[in-house]
């Protein structure tokens, strides 16, 4: 459909949804779904949970956020978990200040505006429905309509619990339009939006030190005083400061810990009773959900400020940290380079991968475990196996550090010194040797990072380099192999064949001309030599394989080329070694022969077709690895 038709199906949506009648009529509607009256907090989690949740080996991963934050799901289910899901049962945390902690550019935001924009189409569910007292600026709750007296009758008969007194506004109105009949009081269906101001809202001091709590609980509107006579007239009032707006959704509340600290004792009430005070007026309720997001400096000094310690005590502080698993930092930056208008250069592959595994450095403490450094530590954070460490070694090394991931390199950094090499290079490729240089030349101009972080970082731009050869290598060695995998099986097969055959003392048959023979100690030896295995050991070594090919077998699993980690090692070794000279001699010679000719265009053409390459980076890629060969 075009863009126009588009506009027309939105419309006429628009259109179906809007709903208004009298409070008798929105009681009809109650009866038949009850959840329609869902207090702002409840509705913020049944919003997540309606995109559904993930068990995760007995974790839980919300869909909601898992497609755009990637890497945080212990930090995003301890969110869920011991915010939003309690305050939805009306636990007393709902009337606390939500606040994000987090490194620079860790997300914090991004889930903010993810929480809004879920929101907004929520409210455009039938679960997510959300009424208010019509033409009410603050899209008050019908339901504050029923006087105190009545509601236990109320919750008796709709099993609707109601909290929060009518406000000066309505009162007023229901007196003068409607002559005290609640139930001829209008009642309309209301969407969220932020860009109408309705359910949702952003506060951002102007002047930290010297700011007005109109902005927040809305003022007088002097032009009105005469016609009205006094101030204390709710219609001389405009209810239209962010808390009154972000009524019965929620108010992002930016540098919120930057304030002055009398202005934010006026939250005091607000996170204690759920009401706050404006004008001359009773306190008017407010059912909101209230975030804010800092970093850990800020936090550090707010709570050292004695003064604080009222506010401290009604705040939730959620940490943010940065992600710490490569893969999915590499996710990040994909997400965010196809956000922007570099999203049409072609980055070879890797090259994202050698930047996130830099990052992730950074971020990383130092294990006091035996035998961990960073590189395994981020190994085993990515999932991957690595020998002698199991999944309780990693969820032990995840609690020694209640602040690892809160400090460290930022995406938003990668992605500019991403795009300054592209715009350096002017080619439309970049290469993870680039993006590895750019990274290093950045690191003198970024301000906040001190001397002697500088050298650690420099040395994990090495790292990052070391890690990137091995797996240039890897894959220009692959592309030599017809079928890499297929070679990589037979070679082990034929390996495990001979020995079974040592173990067992047993001989083994010729498969062409059926003779008996030995074990063929030569190729096991070659083998086992990739990976330094001598003489004396290799005897366990052989029997270990057995011990483990027969566990697999008892347990019904496939014993296969991925199941013994330093045996996957070596055959991939000594594969590469039967074709470094070919690889060595097809890359580096300035004139190559017809038959090497030919072989390096196979070889571009399989980078190109299976790996992800175009034809700038596949040659650049062989030279490179040419070069490594060769030193
Ligand atoms: N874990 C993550 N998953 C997905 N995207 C992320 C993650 N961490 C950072 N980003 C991306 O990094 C960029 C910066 O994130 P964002 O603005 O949300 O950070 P922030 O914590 O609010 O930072 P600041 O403190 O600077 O305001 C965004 O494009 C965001 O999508
Ligand atoms: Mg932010």
């Amino acid at each position: 459909m075009d863009i126009l038709g588009k506009l027309q199906q939105h419309r006429e949506e628009e259109k179906r949804l809007v709903w208004e009648g009298t409070f008798a009529e929105y009681l009809e509607i109650l009866r038949e779904r009850p959840e329609v009256a869902q207090s702002a907090h409840s509705r913020v989690y049944n919003m997540i949970k309606s995109h559904g949740i993930e068990d995760m080996n007995g974790k839980k991963k919300f869909n909601f956020f898992s497609n755009q934050i990637f890497g945080l799901e212990d930090s995003v289910e301890r969110l869920v978990e011991e915010y939003f899901h309690p305050s939805a049962k009306r636990l007393d945390v709902r009337k606390r200040i939500l606040l994000l902690m987090g490194p620079v550019s860790g997300g914090k935001s991004t889930i903010v505006t993810m929480l809004k924009r879920g929101l907004e189409a929520y409210s455009k569910t039938d679960e997510g429905a959300v009424y208010a007292i019509k033409g009410c600026p603050m899209h008050e709750d019908p339901l504050h309509l029923i006087p105190h007296n009545m509601r236990d009758d109320f919750h008796k008969e709709y099993g609707i619990r109601i909290e929060g007194s009518l406000s000066p506004l309505n009162m007023m109105r229901l007196e003068q339009e409607f002559d005290g009949r609640i139930e001829d009081m209008m009642v309309e269906r209301i969407f969220f939006s932020e860009d109408k101001r309705t359910g949702i809202g952003t506060f951002s001091p102007s002047d930290p030190k010297s700011q007005d709590i109109a902005d927040l609980t809305g003022s007088i509107d002097f032009s009105t005083i005469a016609e009205f006579g006094s101030e204390s007239d709710p219609r001389a009032y405009r209810f239209d400061g962010e808390l009154n707006k972000a009524n019965r959704g929620m108010m992002e509340f930016q540098e919120m810990l930057k304030c002055d600290e009398k202005f934010l004792w006026h939250l005091l009430s607000l996170t204690q009773e759920g009401n706050f005070k404006a004008g001359r007026f009773a306190l008017i309720s407010a059912d909101e959900l209230i975030v804010a997001h800092t970093n850990e400096a800020e936090y550090k000094s707010f709570i050292s400020n004695k003064k604080n310690e009222a506010l401290h005590s009604r705040i939730i502080v959620m940490p943010i940290p940065y992600n710490l698993k490569v893969t999915e930092e590499e996710k990040i930056y994909e997400k965010m380079i196809s956000d922007s208008d570099i999203g049409d250069i072609h980055i070879a592959p890797h090259a994202l991968r050698v930047a996130a595994i830099f990052s992730v450095l950074t971020r990383l403490k130092e294990s006091s475990k035996q035998g961990v450094d960073v590189v395994k530590k981020m190994r085993l954070y990515d999932g991957e196996n690595v020998e002698g460490f199991n999944t309780a070694d990693v969820e032990e090394m995840k609690k020694e550090f209640n602040d690892e991931g809160m400090s460290g390199i930022d995406p938003r950094y990668v992605i500019n010194r991403i795009s300054s090499a592209i715009i350096r290079k002017e080619v439309p490729a970049i290469s993870p040797l680039d993006v590895l240089r750019s990274l290093k030349d950045g690191l003198d101009q970024h301000a906040s990072i001190s001397k002697e972080d500088r050298e650690k970082y420099i040395n994990f731009i090495s790292v990052a380099r070391k890690e990137y050869d091995d797996i240039a290598k890897k894959e220009v060695q692959k592309a030599f192999v017809y079928s890499y995998e297929e070679s990589a099986k037979t070679l082990m097969d034929n390996y495990l064949d001979n020995v079974e055959a040592y173990c067992n003392k047993n001989k083994l048959r010729d498969p062409l001309t059926g003779d008996e023979m030995n074990p063929d100690e030569k190729l096991m030896r070659s083998i086992e030599e990739q990976i330094g295995i001598s003489e004396n050991a290799k005897k366990a070594f052989r029997e270990e394989i057995l011990i483990r090919i027969s566990a697999y077998a008892r347990k019904g699993k496939k014993f296969d080329y991925n199941s013994h980690e330093r045996l996957r090692e070596a055959i991939q070794k000594k594969l590469f070694a039967d074709l470094k000279d070919v690889v060595k001699i097809t890359t580096s010679t300035k004139t190559p022969d017809e038959s090497q000719l030919k072989k390096v265009n196979e070889v571009i053409a399989r980078l190109i077709d299976e790996h992800g390459y175009n034809s700038i980076s596949a040659n650049e890629l062989l030279r490179y690895v040419g070069s490594l060969l060769n030193r």
